[in-house]
């Protein structure tokens, strides 16, 4: 970026360098945002963006609650409003967490504008430049955007299929100070693997020890399709948890709500930080959402969520089974959107990706998940959330011909 560029009106060139902050040589555009623009590509079967099912995405309930909310309550929807959050939808968030065991208050909890702005509001309240975080590898590309910005520096611990590699955490934790521990603990983004609870037991037990916090970001929590709940790391760490959750994989991600909880500094510190970003997140949209989830809608609404990506699943891990050459590997996701491909010798997912794109099938490559941007080639992420199933079958299908195509090549 030393150039000069001549500006939009023509008429004054500017010194880039000079005219931005220098952590803007840090922001990059993430790969998901640009595999979304692919999508309208006509007949391209795209495997890749986070997407919960278009056809679950509850419009009807929407419309009513918008003229419920509109009729009762029209001036206060449309006013400004508290950053803390719409006062009834902190109360539904903090008894759905005190069911999971959060004994958490008013003061513990944050509304935010999803929880891609948690994770900024995050970065800004705890990182100076050059501060460590230590995430899994690979790890959500979001978050290494949102830290990425605040010139954070990232450590890795690899993942198997009981999720962080808790047991290499120590050696990591011994060597350098650092700041919190980043983990996805449910139905990781992008490796699909869940965190056992010993280890989930080891990894607070660790952070104790070394006075670290932890960042629990629980995305995909109530998405599970197989198997039983596992506590959540907020509830065997409450101190120096901070827990971050959404509603964009369960009612909207296009009403871009969210929620914090955390120690009362903590949130305190992040009500700042966040009045400074954007006052308050939508009230109109806060109200309409809890419209909807006091009405009891969302129960119900999260069983059909569920039964239809283990459906989906199921049926991605079939076609599988059934068309990628031999030597591909892959996880077995117990909940949320998405699975990990491990790729043989001689396959390598960007070159991958463009053979996957002359096929009309879309997926994430590995190296965006990976803070080094390097790491990751022998890897790609697949999600299976949005796709019907016969669309899935065909894309994987696609997908196996190109992995063939380039193994042959490779020979
Ligand atoms: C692990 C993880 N964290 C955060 C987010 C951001 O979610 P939101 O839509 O609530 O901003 C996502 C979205 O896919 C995610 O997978």
């Amino acid at each position: 970026m030393n150039d000069s560029v001549v500006n939009w009106d023509g008429k004054v060139s500017t010194d880039w360098d000079k005219a931005l902050a220098k952590r803007t040589q840090r922001m990059t555009s993430s790969i998901i945002r640009e595999t979304l623009k692919m999508m309208s590509t006509p007949g391209l079967i795209s495997l890749g963006g986070g997407m919960p099912a278009p056809e679950l995405l509850p419009v009807r309930e929407f419309q009513e609650a918008s003229h419920y909310v509109l009729e009762h309550d029209g001036p206060q929807a449309l006013q400004y409003s508290v950053t803390e959050g719409y006062p009834p939808l902190k109360q539904y968030l903090l008894a759905k967490m005190q069911k999971y065991g959060v004994p958490a208050e008013e003061k513990n909890i944050l509304i935010v504008n999803g929880s891609q702005q948690a994770l900024s509001l995050v970065g800004k309240v705890f990182l100076n430049p050059g501060d460590t975080v230590l995430t899994d590898c690979p790890t959500y590309l979001g978050a290494i955007q949102a830290w990425n910005s605040y010139e954070a520096r990232f450590v890795t611990v690899p993942l198997d299929d009981d999720g962080t590699r808790v047991d290499l955490l120590e050696d990591v934790l011994k060597r350098e100070p650092v700041k919190f521990i980043y983990c996805l603990p449910n139905f990781h983004n992008p490796a699909g693997v869940t965190l056992s609870l010993e280890r989930r037991r080891k990894l607070v037990d660790l952070a104790a020890r070394y006075g670290v916090f932890i960042v629990e970001d629980d995305p995909y929590g109530e998405l599970r399709f197989v198997g039983e709940d596992i506590t959540p790391v907020v509830v065997l760490h409450k101190e120096n948890t901070v827990y971050l959750s959404t509603f964009s994989k369960t009612l909207s991600p296009g009403i871009r709500l969210g929620w914090i909880v955390a120690p009362a500094k903590v949130i305190g510190k992040l009500v700042q930080a966040k009045q400074a970003a954007d006052l308050h997140t939508s009230v109109f949209v806060q109200m309409i959402a809890n419209d909807i989830c006091q009405r009891g809608f969302l129960r119900q609404h999260i069983k059909r969520i569920r039964d239809t990506y283990r459906e989906r699943c199921a049926v991605m891990l079939s076609a599988m089974e059934k068309y990628f050459p031999s030597g591909v590997k892959w996880t077995r996701p117990q909940g949320g959107l998405f699975l990990w491909v491990m790729l043989p010798e001689g396959i390598n997912s960007m070159e991958l990706l463009k053979a996957g794109l002359e096929e009309k099938v879309a997926f994430i490559p590995g190296t965006a998940f990976y803070p080094d941007g390097v790491s990751g080639q022998d890897a790609l992420r697949l999600t299976f959330s949005t796709a019907k199933p016969e669309m899935i079958e065909e894309g994987i299908k696609r997908l196996g011909k190109a992995m063939k195509k380039q193994l042959a090549e490779a020979r």
